[in-house]
């Protein structure tokens, strides 16, 4: 049975749909990554592409659907969980979408793609609006499997992509949690300076860099009042939010630092709710990025 009033739905990621679930409300259904809802949509955390305005059209033929949805707008992206072969039928009848992955450093692809999916045989669900600029939210890179001495890079790829915004050269950069040094790879190869602290060492690669700092201890000894001016607070570290949330408070009040890209870890069961908090710090979002694990991400760009 499909509910008639479907206002909203959320793409999840494919292991962390217990925190998309707890965020919203009034769910009428769930089709494995999809969750749909009769509530007007919200700013969800977990998502990783919200369909903004969802609406239902009635189709007699694969045929007929193509046509509907390229009257609606030029790009679709098929989420597809039943009628594999008739919706794949459709979607092959609508224009072709570019399955390139990202050259980093790039800019942010420019057409915006609408989400569809079969609720049954002639009942198509389409949005036009997305949150996501990328087919199904996901944000994918062509991969350096020989420098970076982590697959972390591509959390901090996807972040600067997203924004836009990239270290500079000249810009002083902490990396807090460092090790083994992907985060400290890309802001190298952007030619910023990049101070990395953690307890573990670099990677001896990655610590022969030029413009790559290392100091060996505890991020959360380290104080605004040791630097003059940080541009960008970059942190992986493993930890309890509020613990994170209580460090980044100390460089927010010190005003030494205007951009942050932090990820926030949880364990298995914790509770997410804390997560909200981060929004506090003006200017800030938090996402769960498509190359996030069990982890949201907290932005805050000048
Ligand atoms: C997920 S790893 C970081 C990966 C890194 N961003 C990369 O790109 O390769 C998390 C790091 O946090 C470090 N860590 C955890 N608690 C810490 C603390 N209190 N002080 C310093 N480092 C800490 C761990 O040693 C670990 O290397």
């Amino acid at each position: 049975m499909v509910s008639k009033e479907i206002r909203s739905a959320y793409l999840g990621s494919e292991e962390y749909m217990e925190p998309l679930k707890e965020e919203l409300d009034k769910i009428t259904s769930i089709h494995e990554q999809l969750v749909l809802s009769s509530a007007l949509p919200i700013e969800s955390l977990w998502s990783i592409n919200t369909w903004l305005n969802p609406r239902i059209l009635t189709i007699d033929s694969i045929n007929d659907g193509a046509k509907q949805l390229k009257a609606i707008q030029r790009n679709w992206c098929l989420y597809s969980y039943q009628f594999h072969r008739r919706a794949k039928l459709i979607q092959e009848k609508l224009p072709h979408l570019s399955a390139k992955p990202l050259r980093f450093p790039c800019s942010l692809p420019t057409s915006p793609i609408g989400s569809w999916t079969l609720l049954n045989e002639n009942k198509i669900l389409a949005s036009s609006k997305c949150s996501s600029l990328f087919k199904n939210g996901k944000v994918l890179f062509e991969e350096n499997k020989d420098e970076p001495p982590s697959r972390a890079y591509l959390k901090l790829y996807e972040s600067l992509t997203r924004i836009e915004k990239f270290p500079q050269p000249g810009e002083f950069c902490i990396d807090a949690g460092g090790s083994p040094g992907g985060w400290a790879w890309v802001i190298n190869k952007l030619g910023a300076r990049v101070l990395s602290i953690d307890r573990s060492p670099l990677d001896t690669k990655i610590i022969s860099l030029p413009n790559v700092e290392y100091l060996k201890g505890d991020v959360f000894s380290i104080k605004p009042s040791d630097y003059d001016k940080v541009d960008w607070l970059f942190s992986d570290v493993i930890c309890f939010p509020e613990k994170l949330f209580n460090w980044i408070s100390l460089w927010f009040e010190s005003k030494k630092c205007k951009n942050f890209i932090c990820t926030i870890k949880f364990q298995s069961n914790q509770n997410y709710s804390f997560a909200k908090k981060f929004l506090e710090f003006s200017g800030g979002q938090v996402i769960h990025l498509y190359n996030n694990k069990h982890e949201l991400t907290f932005i805050r760009i000048e």
